[in-house]
């Protein structure tokens, strides 16, 4: 088995085991605090489409952004939500059977999924890309199912130094937790998009071409009383706490909840989701996807 495979195997088996089902649990919490990157999302399709389009949400998650996409000037843009875990996507659906939205949901790899060529008007997504193990073949896979000159804009996090807030929990949790997973520079996950030159080689070597990267702050928050749920679920934490027994759990959700201190404001906590938004658009001038274009 290649190391590749074994990438492909992982991501695979938390998105549709423990980290889907914390996602699907905390959806309400993580739309919310996740607002300004779906408005951000939306302000670039709302500029780049036109009535009839079709997009393709990547790694869509829980729906928020297919449905925020779908329900923009009256329904006019079809939105395909596409994204590898079983339990996400059936949480999407759910939600878009609830609202009567017209978005539909596919439940894929992205990187393998075989498109109808040329099919998408734009290739969109809320931090579902920065999970593949081979991102050159995925990005290439998605060029050829967007048409000829369509967009594509995507939002990912920067570095794990901009982004304090997302490591709290694992920085003062690392003592109490010896099997606390390591995260792995560069590797498939949250962070493997915070150097800017990778991407934009990445993007050119998958036939990509107008790549445009861009830094971007946004302000986000969320209830005082989601933050416990959100720190014992998601992330590093999240997962180690599901083998944690009892005392070990108490001492730790302890710890890390005051580690969150300064982020508290009353009833609200904040934070800043120190990102990159990627433009790109599919052109012919682009070299045939996996070539350097040396430009
Ligand atoms: C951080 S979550 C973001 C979810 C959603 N876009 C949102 O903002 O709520 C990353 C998503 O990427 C999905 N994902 C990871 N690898 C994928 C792949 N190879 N193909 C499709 N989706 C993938 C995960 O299942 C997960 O739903």
């Amino acid at each position: 088995m290649t190391v590749t495979q074994d990438a492909y195997d992982e991501q695979a088996r938390l998105w549709n085991g423990v980290a889907g089902r914390a996602w699907v649990d905390t959806q309400a919490t993580l739309d919310q605090l996740f607002r300004p990157l779906e408005d951000l999302l939306t302000q670039a399709v709302a500029a780049a489409t036109q009535a009839g389009d079709r997009l393709l949400d990547v790694g869509c998650g829980t729906g928020a952004t297919t449905l925020a996409i779908a329900r923009l000037h009256d329904g006019q843009r079809h939105c395909i939500g596409l994204d590898i875990s079983e339990p996400m996507i059936e949480a999407a659906r759910a939600r878009a059977a609830r609202e009567g939205s017209a978005a539909s949901f596919v439940c894929a790899d992205a990187q393998r999924h075989v498109f109808e060529p040329a099919s998408f008007d734009m290739v969109v997504s809320r931090l579902g890309v920065m999970f593949f193990d081979d991102p050159v073949s995925a990005f290439a896979n998605l060029r050829s199912a967007a048409r000829e000159g369509a967009a594509l804009r995507f939002i990912a996090w920067r570095g794990a130094a901009d982004n304090p807030f997302m490591t709290t929990a694992e920085r003062a949790a690392a003592p109490l937790l010896p099997n606390l997973p390591v995260r792995k520079p560069g590797a498939p996950g949250q962070f493997a998009f915070a150097d800017p030159r990778k991407v934009r080689s990445l993007l050119e070597d998958s036939g990509w071409t107008d790549i445009d990267i861009q830094p971007v702050d946004l302000p986000c928050a969320l209830p005082e009383k989601d933050l416990l749920g959100y720190l014992t679920r998601l992330g590093p934490v999240g997962l180690a706490l599901e083998e944690a027994d009892a005392q070990t759990r108490a001492h730790v959700i302890a710890t890390v909840r005051s580690a969150f201190d300064a982020y508290v404001h009353g009833d609200e906590v904040r934070m800043t989701a120190a990102c990159w938004t990627v433009g790109a658009r599919a052109s012919s001038a682009s070299a045939t996807p996996g070539e350097k274009t040396n430009a």
